[in-house]
């Protein structure tokens, strides 16, 4: 049977962080589906659809990887899909708390549902969407941080605001 995984996130905007699960990931698994979703306590900069292409630019060469976006429960996505695992990257300590809740409430929602933790790499451990976003919009070099094929439309966007 194939394996098909779920990345979710609201990528506010892609990351290398992200890069590095969504790519570890899609060697991992058969298929990897990278869900742009709405995180009700977060007021998104990007649009969804700004925040789908600048992922489907950063994970071109990855054939097995497909964007998607959806309103509503991801443990219901999930059912409807038959997706049977989340796959979501575990900076530090602090990460810890907000992700067992997240994964013990999905498996109470859809209890063939598991999630999967990648550790973030060495580089990844601090990074966030907001301190790209941060640093962005005040005119700082966020070329450290984001991937290199999507960082000036990040650039020119952050500007705009
Ligand atoms: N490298 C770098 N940064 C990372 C990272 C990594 N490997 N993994 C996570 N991050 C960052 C994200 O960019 C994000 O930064 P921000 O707070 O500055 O925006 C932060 O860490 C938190 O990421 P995450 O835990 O993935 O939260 P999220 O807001 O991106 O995603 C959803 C949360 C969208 C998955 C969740 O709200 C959801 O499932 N929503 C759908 C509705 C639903 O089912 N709700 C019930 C959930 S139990």
């Amino acid at each position: 049977m194939k394996k098909t995984v779920i990345c979710p996130g609201s990528f506010d905007p892609v990351t290398l962080g992200h890069l590095d699960i969504i790519t570890r990931a899609s060697r991992m698994f058969d298929k990897v589906k990278v869900a742009v979703l709405i995180n009700s306590a977060k007021t998104p900069c990007f649009s969804i659809e700004e925040r789908m292409e600048l992922l489907r630019e950063a994970t071109r060469g990855l054939e097995n990887v497909e964007i998607v976006s959806f309103e509503g429960l991801l443990a219901n996505y999930c059912r409807e899909q038959k997706v049977h695992a989340i796959v979501k990257g575990l900076r530090a300590v602090s990460d810890f708390e907000y992700e067992f809740q997240m994964a013990i409430t999905n498996k109470k929602l859809n209890p063939e549902l598991e999630t999967i933790f990648l550790t973030a790499d060495s580089d990844s451990m601090y990074l966030s969407s907001s301190m790209v976003r941060e640093i962005g919009r005040m005119g700082g070099d966020i070329r450290n941080f984001v991937p290199a094929c999507v960082h000036d439309r990040i650039v020119s966007r952050l500007k705009s605001l």
